[in-house]
């Protein structure tokens, strides 16, 4: 059996996000040729609209089977050149992961932790800028582990004033909460599908813009990649039908119906809607008793990182929340037992919060 009545519950982890079902039936539409003019349409779109969620106008959207991870490595792989020096602001795990990843392709990497449940502040950015001489920064503007959003505008007016590259880390924001590439000046914005999307896992999506662009094709080492080096695909974006290695098609259909979705909505509207949705969402949980992991200047539209109720552990009332109807993730690295990590992003409505927070309080009890 591939189907039991456990896959029919509220996926309230901080992605995978419930994919609607318009989304699910455009995966089910028959697979068509991945060099057929329908999907090359299709993918454009797709494209196009990837780069409105990023507010860039002259940056390049990349599209691949994939997965955050690879979004990362790929980043890392095309924009941090042999003689640069990578700063990794790191609010959490996944901006670890972005330190793991550089050092494990022999790139020079300084790493600046924050706190858990806090962000690096922009001067200690600045200061750490200054110490490492860094020529490129990356950071996750939502860390997943904590529920911390990094200040975004602030960083990157440090960033360019440190004439630095960027690569923002926005797995866990992308279309959920604003990353407007050309007026903040990001240089590269990397996301995954299964976030606040709303589509199933799967898809690497980079976005990079025009400066960095530039200085992508102006280098002449090999990379150590074939699949991950974006100049091989940059062609085929830009001509989907043309092959360079098959296309996800099913995937791209989805992904195309999520963002018809998006662009119905409106992105001010969707961020609004995320905005209210954490909020309603925290109110509830504090009322009922959970404690705010995440510091209260960084928390995310996107995630909610709380401490249970004294006397509760996370692991056994998630497990009661789950007989409840409700999946929700543990912390990670959390060694007494009381985190718990919800997400709030993609498609979900203010009936999915009054759901989860109907069952949150049942599980208590
Ligand atoms: C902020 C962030 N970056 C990167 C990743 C890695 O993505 P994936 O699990 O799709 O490889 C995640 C996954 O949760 C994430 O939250």
């Amino acid at each position: 059996m591939i189907f039991d009545s456990d896959d029919d519950k509220l996926l309230l982890i901080p992605g995978p996000t419930p994919v609607r079902r318009d989304i699910l039936d455009a995966l089910a539409i028959p697979t068509i040729a991945h060099t057929s003019m329908r999907l090359a349409d299709i993918m454009s779109t797709a494209l196009k609209h990837l780069k409105t969620v990023a507010g860039t106008k002259d940056g390049r959207a990349f599209v691949i089977a994939g997965s955050g991870t690879l979004a990362q490595e790929a980043s890392l792989l095309n924009f941090v050149a042999p003689e640069d020096t990578l700063l990794v602001a790191s609010n959490g795990f996944f901006a670890s992961r972005l330190a793991e990843i550089a050092s494990q392709h022999g790139m020079k990497v300084v790493v600046r932790t924050a706190e858990p449940g806090t962000s690096i502040t922009p001067d200690g950015l600045d200061q750490a800028l200054h110490e490492s001489g860094a020529t490129v920064v990356t950071f996750t503007h939502v860390e997943t582990a904590t529920g911390v959003m990094a200040p975004l505008a602030e960083f990157m007016r440090v960033i360019r004033r440190n004439g630095a590259l960027s690569i923002v880390d926005g797995v866990a924001g992308f279309g959920g909460t604003p990353e407007p590439m050309d007026e903040l000046g990001i240089d590269v914005l990397l996301t995954g599908a299964q976030k606040a999307l709303g589509v199933p896992p799967g898809l690497a999506i980079i976005i990079a813009g025009h400066a960095a662009w530039e200085r992508r094709l102006a280098r002449t080492d090999a990379l150590p990649t074939y699949y991950a080096d974006l100049a091989r695909w940059a062609p085929i974006m830009e001509r989907p039908e043309k092959y360079f290695s098959t296309h996800p098609v099913n995937m791209i259909r989805a992904l195309g119906r999520a963002l018809e979705i998006i662009m119905t909505e409106g992105l001010d509207a969707r961020y609004r809607r995320h905005r209210r949705l954490a909020e309603n969402f925290r109110g509830g949980l504090t009322e009922m008793g959970f404690e705010p992991f995440t510091d209260s200047d960084h928390l995310a539209p996107t995630l909610s990182a709380v401490r249970t109720p004294r006397g509760v552990t996370s692991s056994r009332f998630r497990e009661r929340l789950a007989s409840n109807g409700v999946v929700s993730a543990g912390g990670l690295g959390d060694p007494d037992d009381r985190v718990v990590r919800f997400g709030h992003m993609g498609n979900i409505a203010d009936g999915d919060i009054a759901t989860a927070l109907e069952a949150i309080s049942r599980s208590l009890n």
